[in-house]
């Protein structure tokens, strides 16, 4: 399989959870492209993990570094990005994802990701005294922005990481046929 040559990189976001980086890495296997994540290129460069950088240096570092990590990007190609869950808040950000090529939302049902990403302690922001709460504000919140950012939506919430990258492939494969019919 490969990216339609119309698409330069391949661009996931979606919520904590969604499988962001597990479906990239298996996209970027089948198809032989470069795979990157925003939130590693982050802890290798600030040499902490998200949740120390969040907790010595505070979001508002983090945001800045998530905005720097993606401008380093802006000439990358044969690409598939993994982007941290936020990285739609900011419309500076919006506008560079959207520049790097076909943006694909990865989305699912709350109860899901809510299974999902009670598994692991690693999320900063879902540390509070109603996790289930602050996942549903922050969907609210952010749906919006991913629906606005994206140009391709696949459901997560019963496939396989395999089966989603099938499915990211065959959606963003029919998305840049129909941009191409249309300019002509
Ligand atoms: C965040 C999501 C995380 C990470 C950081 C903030 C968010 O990435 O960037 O904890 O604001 O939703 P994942 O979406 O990969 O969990």
């Amino acid at each position: 399989m490969h990216l339609p040559r119309s698409v330069r990189n391949l661009i996931l976001v979606g919520f904590m959870g969604s499988g962001k980086s597990s479906v990239g890495r298996e996209i970027a296997r089948r198809c032989q492209l470069r795979f990157l994540d925003t939130d590693s290129m982050i802890r290798k460069k600030r040499g902490k993990s998200i949740p120390e950088i969040f907790a010595v240096d505070g979001e508002p570092v983090f945001r800045e570094e998530e905005h720097q990590a993606l401008l380093r990007l802006r000439g990358a190609q044969q690409m598939v990005l993994a982007t941290g869950g936020g990285i739609v808040l900011a419309p500076r950000n919006r506008s560079v994802l959207r520049s790097l090529g076909a943006v694909v939302w990865l989305t699912a049902q709350e109860e899901i990701i809510w299974e999902r990403v009670s598994r692991k302690p690693n999320r900063p922001l879902l540390q509070t005294d109603d996790p289930r709460s602050t996942i549903r504000n922050l969907m609210a919140i952010r749906y919006p922005l991913y629906h606005e950012t994206a140009d391709v939506t696949v459901d997560t919430s019963v496939l396989t990481h395999q089966e989603v990258a099938t499915r990211v492939l065959l959606a963003v494969r029919a998305w840049a046929n129909s941009r191409h019919e249309n300019q002509d």
